[in-house]
Parts: structure tokens; C-alpha cells; sequence
């Protein structure tokens, strides 16, 4: 329970109510999915994927299609950020303007954390740009000129490396060109994921910031957690990725504890495997039962992640390529029973955690 009241989140004129938001995850944070967690409620602010901005240049150059990591995102309620990613600020500038004039998205952030190979190495963007914070201001700062009044936000991580963590003074390299706010995950670009976010560091981070907002994000995966993120580290907001994408309704019990409520319980494993099974005929609506299946078979392993017989169902959900395989294989090995407590020389497979 809060110790006292949590205020809604501000980015530029746009209210963040509650102040939980969403992450971008590429591969992830499609339409669908994000369906799902507005089903539930609870998040404030949702996100799309990570869009490559000369990918969208050149297709509108070649009058293709737009990317599909925008697909739903004209139509689909707001508030909802784009998330745009590249190291030449022209480029990104236009990309902006058009997203804000077509799409009329209520925020553009910009990807300063990822740390995948294909974009730091081949690209020199994402967290590679951490090391470059003239670069950094130059983007940020023609982004905020090509989308005003639209916010413009970045998501940094702590830095590039352990031995130069230098998010301190990013921030204000990101305050100081205009950005609305800042998202730090608490870990650097080579840590990947390995060990845990450094909560200590993005709290610091506030006393460098002199206007604009703070959203702390890693490891926040239950509501008693975003309540401790509030309370002990100087955030204005917090941001959760990986475990939503098992249980999208983690928002929804985050912003009842926020407001001092009881925490909704976990749903019931049989509702789970509806929500899952809803999320796969959004998919299918979308992109037809082959493509969708396969699509799906990442989200059901997060949707059975934890549970008692989670091995046996990814095993098995890892080679579905057809509707009757998936629907044959949920409905057989989604794990809907909580086992009745046995002796260790169980031969039943053991809970899995992560
Ligand atoms: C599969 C996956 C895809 C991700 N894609 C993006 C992305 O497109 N843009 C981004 O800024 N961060 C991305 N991230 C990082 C998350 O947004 C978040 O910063 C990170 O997972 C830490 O938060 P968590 O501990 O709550 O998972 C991704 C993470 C995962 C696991």
C-alpha cells in the first residue's frame, strides 16, 4: 500500500493516469497484444515495437506498405507511443513528422537502449549512441522541432558499459534538447539482461533532471514491486516489460496497489488460457491461421511461463504450425491444473520460474 498518493505522470500537455507504463518489446508489442492489455486496464501509456525510421524512408519512398509494427496504430485508442530508432536525425525528424500528421500519435520516444548487434554494431544506434551525446541532442532536438507539439521522449540505458556508466549526464543532454521525458533501464547495454536492474542509479538519475519526468524500468514483475519503485526510488513513473507478456494484467493489479486497493488476483489458470486463446484469434485476425500460429507459439510459452507443466506445453507448443495443432496442443498440455502437493520423488515435472 502507497504511503502517500501517487500523482499521475506528465509528459509535455499529456496526462499519464496511472503512471504505469507499458515497454516497448520488438517482436512483442504489436496491436494484439496491446489489445490484451487494454482488456485489463491498469497502463497508462502503451507502446509499439521499436520501428526502424529509414526502414519506414525508404518504403515510402518505394510506395510500399508501412512497416507492419505500425499496423493498428492509426485506428487504436490513445494514449499510444511510437517507438522510432536510428542514428541520423533527419531521418528520424521525418519519420517523426509523419508518424505525429498521419498517425497523430500522442508521443514519439526514441530507442537509446537497445543492444542487439544489428543495431549498435551494423547501425550505430540504439545504446551505441549512448557514447554519442552530441549525437543524441542533435536527434532528440530536430525530432522535437518536426513534432511539435507532440512530446518526444528517449529510453536510454545506464550507459554502455559498466565501466562508463555515464547516464547521468545523458540526462541531461536529453532534457537540455527537449525531450518530455526520460525512461532509464537500470542496466547497461553490455549487461544485457544478466543480473539485476540497479534501481539506486535511476533513482539518482532525478536530481539531474530540472523539469521534465523520470520512468524507472527493469525487473518490475508484481504489483508490490512498482509499489517499492514509487516509494523508494525518486521516479515519476514506472515502465514493465518482460512479465507482462505472460500476464497482462499485471497493470491492472500495479495501478490497484498504486491506489491503495486490494491487488486483484492472478486470474484463474482456465481464464489465462482464454486470455491466451483470445490473443491468438487477434493475431489470426490479422495475419491468417499460418502466420498467426507460428507468431503465437513465443507468446504461449509467457502465457504458461511459471506453471506446473510449462516445460511440457513449450516443448510441444514450439512446433505447432496449423489452428488444430495449436487449439489440440492448448488444450491438452496448457497448464490448467495446480498439482496436488506430492513427495519429492515425484516423477511430475517440477514448477519452472523463469
Ligand atoms: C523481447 C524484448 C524486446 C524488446 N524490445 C525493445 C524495443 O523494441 N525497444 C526498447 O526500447 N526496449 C526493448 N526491450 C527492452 C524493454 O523495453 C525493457 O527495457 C527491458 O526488458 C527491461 O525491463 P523488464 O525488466 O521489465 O523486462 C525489449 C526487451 C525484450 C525482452
Amino acid at each position: 500500500m502507497p504511503a502517500t498518493e501517487i500523482a499521475p505522470l506528465r509528459i509535455g500537455d499529456l496526462v499519464i493516469d496511472p503512471p504505469i507504463l507499458q515497454a516497448p518489446m520488438a517482436g512483442f508489442t504489436n496491436a494484439a497484444f496491446r489489445q490484451i492489455v487494454r482488456d485489463f486496464g491498469g497502463a497508462g501509456l502503451l507502446a509499439t515495437e521499436m520501428v526502424n525510421a529509414r526502414g519506414f524512408v525508404w518504403l515510402d519512398e518505394n510506395e510500399a506498405e508501412h512497416p507492419d509494427r505500425l499496423w493498428g496504430v492509426a485506428d487504436e485508442p490513445r494514449p499510444l507511443a511510437v517507438q522510432i530508432w536510428d542514428n541520423d536525425p533527419e531521418t528520424m525528424a521525418k519519420v517523426g513528422r509523419r508518424l505525429v500528421e498521419e498517425y497523430q500519435v500522442s508521443v514519439v520516444d526514441i530507442n537509446f537502449g537497445c543492444p542487439v548487434r544489428q543495431v549498435t554494431q551494423k547501425a550505430h544506434s540504439g545504446s551505441y549512441l549512448l557514447r554519442e551525446p552530441q549525437r543524441m541532442h542533435a536527434i532528440i532536438s530536430q525530432l522535437v522541432e518536426a513534432c511539435s507539439p507532440t512530446p518526444v521522449t528517449a529510453k536510454i540505458r545506464l550507459g554502455c558499459h559498466p565501466d562508463n556508466i555515464n547516464c547521468n549526464e545523458i540526462a541531461k543532454v536529453v532534457e537540455e534538447a527537449g525531450a518530455a521525458a526520460l525512461t532509464v533501464h537500470g542496466r547497461t547495454a553490455a549487461d544485457m539482461f544478466r543480473g539485476n536492474a540497479d534501481w539506486d542509479r535511476i533513482g539518482e538519475i532525478k536530481s539531474h533532471l530540472k523539469n521534465i519526468p523520470l520512468i524507472g524500468n527493469g525487473d518490475l514483475d508484481s504489483a508490490e514491486k512498482v509499489v517499492t519503485a514509487f516509494e523508494k526510488y525518486d521516479v515519476d513513473a514506472v515502465m514493465i516489460a518482460r512479465a507482462c507478456l505472460g500476464r497482462p494484467w499485471l497493470f491492472a493489479q500495479a495501478a490497484a496497489a498504486l491506489r491503495g486497493e486490494p491487488i486483484p488476483p492472478e486470474p484463474t489458470l482456465i481464464q489465462q488460457r482464454d486470455v491466451m486463446m483470445r490473443h491468438y484469434q487477434l493475431v489470426v485476425d490479422r495475419f491468417g491461421e499460418e502466420k498467426a500460429t507460428i507468431l503465437m507459439r513465443k507468446y504461449a510459452c509467457c502465457y504458461a511461463q511459471g506453471k506446473h507443466g510449462a516445460r511440457f506445453f513449450r516443448t510441444h507448443v514450439a512446433k505447432v504450425s496449423t489452428a488444430e495443432e495449436f487449439h489440440q496442443v492448448v488444450q491438452e498440455y496448457f497448464p490448467v491444473a495446480v498439482p496436488e502437493p506430492t513427495d519429492s520423488r515425484s516423477s511430475q515435472p517440477a514448477p519452472e520460474n523463469g
